[in-house]
């Protein structure tokens, strides 16, 4: 069985990608259409790591595995960070990818490095990982986001590869945290839930990104999808199921007819903003959830496919995806790229096309 579309759309986001190999510095948004990039990798340089191993595992391609090794070791150097909650999305695909491909013991020990970090930062009285410590002039150290689902595979994994419970235990006492308080009862998840620091008692809810404490920001969404998604799949239990499906059942029930999610979905006027960036993980999140719930298989590739349509950027441009929002109340990266969207557009076709053709699986967070 084949899908012309997706190997389409894959060669034609590899080729984005294999143009920019030699480009200095990680690509993070992009602004007027012309990529920012960082020094240091910021919270999204595993991202682009990541895209360079796809190339490499899809082609084989020497220049994609050189340029996803010289992007590794400024990440490594960051891998012991004391506030750093995206820990397990810069590593997971960077590190214990570069890992699964090469046997390269650097990685695993940046990995490893990374998840003792992450854990490390647990608060035992709220039982959670915190979003961040001082940032924008305020204590956020009892701040919870809905984003940080995503970085707990990389504790998971870390359980497996070194033996050690206490990375398993973090993992599943902050999952249950977050389901407890990201989730609403229709399915929607709050942006950031606040705690008290000390005392772990619980506050209220609030949001970085998203419109309000009320609302629904696409992104965060998607990271509840896939996140969810991955965990369940990497054994952390059948409520990351539970709730993955919840979560994505509200996706699609608020989702435009074009498939292109509004940045946050209680801000849904015809000229909104779309994100997708939050399309690109929600529809790897629903693939990753079909394998346990079939008829989300379908959803997921349909909402892939009006990706494709509605927002993959022509042959010859510098981003594989167009119409993604990275923080529009920051004003940053509004109806740009993002190279998180990109990424997991990549992933998600691979992810696709190895299913439909029978291969073994590589492009996935877990096992
Ligand atoms: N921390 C992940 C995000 O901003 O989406």
């Amino acid at each position: 069985m084949s899908e012309d579309w997706a190997t389409a759309a894959l060669g034609r986001a590899l080729d984005c990608v294999a143009a920019r190999l030699g480009t200095a510095g990680y690509p993070h948004v992009t602004q007027g259409g012309q990529w920012v990039t960082s020094a240091d990798g910021s919270w999204t340089g595993g991202f682009w790591a990541g895209l360079c191993w796809a190339g490499y595992e899809e082609r084989g391609d020497q220049q994609f595995r050189s340029a996803a090794e010289r992007a590794l070791p400024p990440l490594m150097g960051r891998a012991s960070e004391p506030r750093n909650h995206d820990l397990g999305m810069m590593f997971y695909p960077s590190a214990v990818k570069g890992f699964q491909l090469t046997g390269a013991p650097r990685y695993r020990q940046a990995a490893l490095q990374a998840a003792s970090a992450l854990a490390a930062q647990f608060n035992e009285a709220g039982r959670f990982i915190p979003g961040w410590g001082a940032f924008g002039g305020e204590d956020w150290g009892g701040s919870v986001l809905v984003d940080t689902l995503m970085s707990l595979p990389l504790l998971l994994w870390a359980a497996a590869e070194s033996g050690e419970a206490r990375y398993r235990e973090v993992a599943l006492a902050h999952g249950a945290t977050s389901l407890a308080y990201h989730w609403r009862a229709d399915g929607s998840t709050v942006h950031v839930y606040h705690f008290d620091p000390l005392t772990g008692a619980p506050l209220g809810p609030g949001t970085y990104q998203g419109l309000s404490p009320t609302s629904c920001w696409s992104r965060g969404q998607a990271w509840a999808i896939a996140g969810c998604a991955a965990l369940a799949r990497l054994g952390a239990g059948e409520q990351y199921l539970q709730a993955a499906h919840r979560a994505t059942s509200y996706y699609l029930g608020h989702l435009p007819a074009d498939g292109l999610p509004p940045w946050d979905f209680h801000a849904s006027g015809p000229n909104e903003p779309r994100d997708s960036a939050a399309a690109a993980i929600a529809s790897y999140g629903m693939l990753l959830l079909g394998e346990a719930l079939p008829p989300l298989w379908e959803k997921g590739v349909a909402c892939l496919r009006a990706l494709a349509e509605a927002a993959q950027a022509p042959p010859g441009h510098s981003s594989v995806l167009l119409h993604a929002t990275a923080d529009l109340p920051h004003g940053i990266g509004v109806d740009e790229s993002t190279v998180y969207g990109d990424y997991f557009f990549v992933l998600a076709l691979q992810h696709l096309n190895h299913k439909l053709t029978g291969q073994p699986c590589p492009a996935r967070w877990g096992p």
